[in-house]
């Protein structure tokens, strides 16, 4: 069974000072391909599917499916995980149907309330083996504004972490979600001093926006978990636009998501081997 837990090799990457890669799953494509990917870099790989995913499909169960078969033949360690769930019931629903982590993401809640749910959220995640991760101090742009802002306090992040019970912990560190370019500066200084305190291994959401220079720092200052997304959109796109172009008599999906498929595919055996090596 590739099927892992998140904690598991959360822990294993973070003792090892190495990162793990997070790509998000909108389409069946995404799973094949990041799939495809890790098998081929020999490496891990953590299928995300996040709640607006789920609004996308209409449904959790058809997308859920696709990715835990993906993810269930796959020939190295998979974690299929919910992403930025804000609704406790769809955090139930991933765990019935087996996924291996859940996301609760009460960041926007007022911190008791965070605290309690998140805490509410581990009790049933942890009697059924699924590994939590949380989020403290908002990242930005979820809601399309980049703001790279944010900070979580080292100390409230210890505390949060006592207080919940997370396995992992996602952290505000000069990211923001959605960036189409990769400027993004994080504060390395406080990775590192969060990652002193925190005993739980930490999430870098919004890596899109951060360069692969910037990434490998961050996963040497106590980063371990690096979320990516919109950077595959981007690449995707890209190359679909340029074959279309190229060849506008073509009208099958499959021949131009192929196209788009394969430079995804390589961009995340190579995002794999980066975060895992720091080279
Ligand atoms: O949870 C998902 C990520 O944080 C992805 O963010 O689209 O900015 O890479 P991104
Ligand atoms: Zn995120």
């Amino acid at each position: 069974m590739s099927l892992v837990s998140l904690k598991e090799i959360a822990e294993e990457a973070k003792s090892k000072q190495i990162g793990l890669g997070a790509f998000n799953v909108v389409l069946l494509d995404h799973a094949e391909a990041f799939v495809k990917a890790a098998e081929s870099a020999g490496k891990p790989v953590i299928l995300q599917l996040s709640q607006n995913a789920v609004k996308y499909h209409g449904a959790f169960e058809p997308i859920a499916a696709a990715i835990q078969e993906c993810a269930s033949k796959a020939q190295v360690p998979v974690v299929t995980h919910l992403d930025h769930a804000e609704d406790v019931e769809l955090c139930r629903r991933a765990v019935d149907f087996g996924f291996t982590s859940v996301m609760y993401d009460g960041s926007k809640l007022p911190d008791d309330e965070n605290r309690l749910t998140t805490a509410k959220v581990v009790e049933f995640c942890h009697a059924a083996g699924v590994s939590v991760e949380a989020e403290l101090g908002e990242v930005g742009g979820k809601n399309g504004v980049h703001d790279p802002s944010a900070r979580t306090s080292p100390e409230d992040a210890a505390k949060f972490v006592e207080d919940t019970g997370v396995d992992l912990l996602a952290v505000a560190v000069g990211s923001s979600h959605a960036m189409t370019t990769r400027g993004a500066v994080l504060d390395n200084e406080l990775i590192s001093r969060i990652a002193e305190v925190v005993s739980v291994p930490l999430v870098l959401h919004g890596s899109s926006g951060v360069s692969d220079e910037g990434i490998v720092k961050a996963i040497k200052s106590g980063m371990t978990k690096i979320n990516v997304s919109t950077h595959l959109n981007v690449i995707f796109t890209t190359e679909v636009r340029r074959f279309l172009a190229e060849n506008p008599e073509i009208v099958d999906p499959r021949k131009y998501f192929k196209a788009g498929n394969a430079v995804v595919e390589a961009e995340v055996r190579r995002m794999l081997t980066l975060y895992s090596c720091g080279k």
